[in-house]
């Protein structure tokens, strides 16, 4: 029997410290400002550091356009007021029911558990409002930062895909797989 799904478009989640919300136009320059210039931030990502807020700012449009689909899952990190960074559903399997989530934050905020209660909130969201089944969250070996917040969210360390994805700098990269099921939260 097929997963029976509700899904809910991109709306706004409210957590103890931050506020999830769709991008808007002309969030373009606190993206840019607070992580999207940044070659730190950018380092595991698949996007290239950008270089304008032009670039952020044309990027977020075509995000934008995204959120005429409900299926969009991709918001916004507001703390305190201004945009800090991005969580966003990067993959979805409607026919298994699983779901992985892909994240960055601006460098002046890292290590105090932002993307940790960012991360909770809408694996809750996913599971518990849409109903999907399964969250995974992969990153780059060398990239523990990131494996540290999936632990701390409850996932559970799988594996690691050997050489599974092509980086910018044109080397193959390990990348560990973690996974969350709905009845573990
Ligand atoms: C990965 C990232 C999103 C983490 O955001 P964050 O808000 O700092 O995450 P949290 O504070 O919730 O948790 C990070 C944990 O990693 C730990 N950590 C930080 N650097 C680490 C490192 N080099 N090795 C091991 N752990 C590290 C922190 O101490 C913290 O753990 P703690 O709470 O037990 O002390 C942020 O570092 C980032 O945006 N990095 C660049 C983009 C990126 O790599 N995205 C992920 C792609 S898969």
């Amino acid at each position: 029997m097929p997963l029976e799904l509700h899904h809910t478009g991109t709306q706004v989640i409210a957590t103890e410290r931050l506020i999830l919300r769709p991008y808007r136009t002309g969030d373009g320059n606190a993206m840019y400002k607070n992580w999207a210039s940044d070659p730190e931030v950018t380092r595991f990502l698949s996007w290239k550091t950008h270089q304008s807020p032009a670039e952020s700012e044309d990027i977020i449009r075509t995000w934008i356009e995204t959120y005429a689909s409900e299926e969009t899952y991709h918001w916004g990190i507001e703390y305190g007021g201004e945009l800090i960074g991005d969580i966003a559903v990067v993959l979805a399997n409607w026919k298994h029911g699983y779901f992985e989530i892909g994240y960055s934050l601006g460098r002046a905020f890292w290590s105090r558990g932002i993307m940790s209660e960012a991360v909770g909130a809408v694996v809750r969201h996913m599971f518990k409002t849409v109903g999907y089944h399964r969250a995974v969250i992969r990153h780059d070996a060398k990239n523990p930062a990131s494996g540290r917040v999936a632990e701390k969210c409850g996932f559970t360390r799988e594996g690691v895909a050997r050489e599974q994805y092509l980086a910018r700098d044109g080397s193959f990269r390990d990348l560990v797989c973690w996974g969350l099921l709905d009845r573990e939260i």
